[in-house]
Order: C-alpha cells, then structure tokens, then sequence
C-alpha cells in the first residue's frame, strides 16, 4: 500500500483533494483509523486528556509521547504519521527541540512533528525541518498556552488578533512548515490564512474553509463524556456501546448464563 508522504499531502492541496487527519494513542485505534482511509494520524498530546485523565496537556512527557508513538506506529500501514511536540519539549532551546523532534522519528517512527506556534519558534521550525524532520506547525488556541490565553477560548476574534495570526501563518510557511493547523479561530479569518499559504491548513474548530480537517479520535467515536466542543460531531457513541455490552455481560456473569456451552470448551 502506498504510503501518505508530505509532497503527497502538499500535492492535495494543489488538487483541492480534502486532507483527513485523526488522533490515535494506541496500535489497534491506529489501524482501524488506517484501514478506514485517514490521511494523517496525530499522536496528540491530547493524550492527556483523554487517555490519561488530565485536566490539560501540560504534564505530557516526552517519554510518554514517544512511547505512544511508538505503538500508533506499529498499526499504520497507509497514513502519514506526525507526533506532537508536548509542553517544555522544544521551549527551553533550539537544542532541546532538535534532539525531541529526533526522537519522534528515531524512537517513534514518526514522519513528521507538530509544535504549538508562536513568533518565538519560527527559528526553532527552522532548524528542525534543516535537519530532515517535517514540521507541522500549530496556530490560533494552543492548549500548551491556557495560562497566558486563560483557557479554552477562540482566537483572531479581534481585528489584531486577526492580522497576527495571518502574519504567523506566513513566517511560519517561511520557516519551513509543511501544514499548519489552524484551531479555534472563526471560519472566516481560516479561509483568509488558507488562501494566501502555499502549505495545507488543517483546521480544528476553524470552519470548511481549511485544507483538511482534524478531530481526536475519543470526539468523533463518541468516547469522551459530554459536555464536547460546539466543533466536535460524534460519528458515533461508542461510549453507549461499550457501557451496554459490559452491562449485559455482567448480568450474563451474576445470572450464571456465561459461559454457555458455545462459549466453554469439552
Ligand atoms: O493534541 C492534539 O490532539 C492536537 C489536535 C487536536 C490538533 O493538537
């Protein structure tokens, strides 16, 4: 099966061709997501969220990172597969960042990284992208930033604000960036930065106008408890399946009628 490289991703957006991407934490989600035709899987740290049972990502490792990455690797035969640069990886230094984002690809068998971007780390991208790692760069909310941003809240709302984020989607192209997600900002302000880069946007609460789309994979299937995002649809509620199927296999168990002979062994 052909692999999704990143001119091949760049290349979809010359042909209008929608990029799908979708997070996954573990080796059996990643082949099913795989199988089912997503262009991008997302080791995210929003594994802190929703695997770990953090209030937010900033206690995320490095090491925990890797590891995820490391078994989302092992399920994916098609996607192209990027692991995501958690809280204090690549701040501290130029140095910490490069030897992080060789990590992903070293130990992970990551393609790609994603780092949270501000004006501080157009250089950092730089560096990283010289030194044979695709980055893909990260704008509008950025949950690593909730103690400067004051939670969760919509970005580019203002007319600066606004002007701000398209100017650091262009140093970010500049810098080297091969995508760039847009997340949390309003649909129209998303087109504007869609339309003057050359790279892909993939948006996240960011409207149609993006070049791809991304949600995590817990939203979509319907995992997470409510309440979620207003840009969250759910394709499916497998937190229902999963609670009725243990449900009945309990009263199956407290009732004696499993294991029944088709079930047991001669
Ligand atoms: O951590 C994550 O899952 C992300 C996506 C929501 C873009 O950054």
């Amino acid at each position: 099966m052909k692999k999704v490289t990143v001119p091949e991703l760049c290349d979809m957006k010359n042909r209008r061709e929608k990029i799908v991407m979708v997070t996954a934490y573990d080796t059996p989600t990643a082949n099913i997501i795989d199988e089912a035709g997503v262009d991008i899987i997302l080791v995210g740290d929003s594994l802190g969220n929703v695997i770990q049972g953090l209030p937010n990502t900033l206690p995320v490792t490095m090491d925990e990172m890797v590891y995820h990455t490391k078994i989302v690797s092992r399920g994916i035969e098609r996607a192209h597969l990027c692991g995501d640069m958690p809280f204090m990886s690549y701040q501290a230094s130029k140095e910490d960042a490069l030897r992080n984002a060789g990590r992903f690809i070293k130990e992970g068998g990551a393609e790609s990284v994603k780092l949270e971007t501000n004006e501080n780390y157009l250089d950092t991208i730089y560096a990283i992208q010289k030194s044979g790692i695709p980055v893909m760069g990260h704008i509008g909310l950025c949950p690593q930033s909730i103690h400067i941003t004051g939670g969760y809240k919509i970005q580019g709302r203002e007319n600066q604000e606004a002007k701000r984020l398209l100017e650091l989607a262009k140093s970010t192209e500049e810098a080297g960036a091969f995508s760039l997600v847009l997340e949390s900002i309003p649909r129209d302000l998303a087109r504007r930065i869609t339309e003057s880069v050359i790279i892909p946007t993939i948006g996240i609460g960011a409207g149609p106008f993006c070049d791809g789309q991304v949600l995590v994979i817990n939203d979509l299937a319907g995992l997470s408890p409510e309440p979620v995002p207003r840009f969250v649809k759910r394709y499916a509620n497998l937190r229902d399946s999963i609670a009725n199927a243990v449900r009945d296999f309990v009263e199956e168990v407290k009732e004696g009628t499993f294991p029944d002979s088709e079930h047991s062994y001669n």
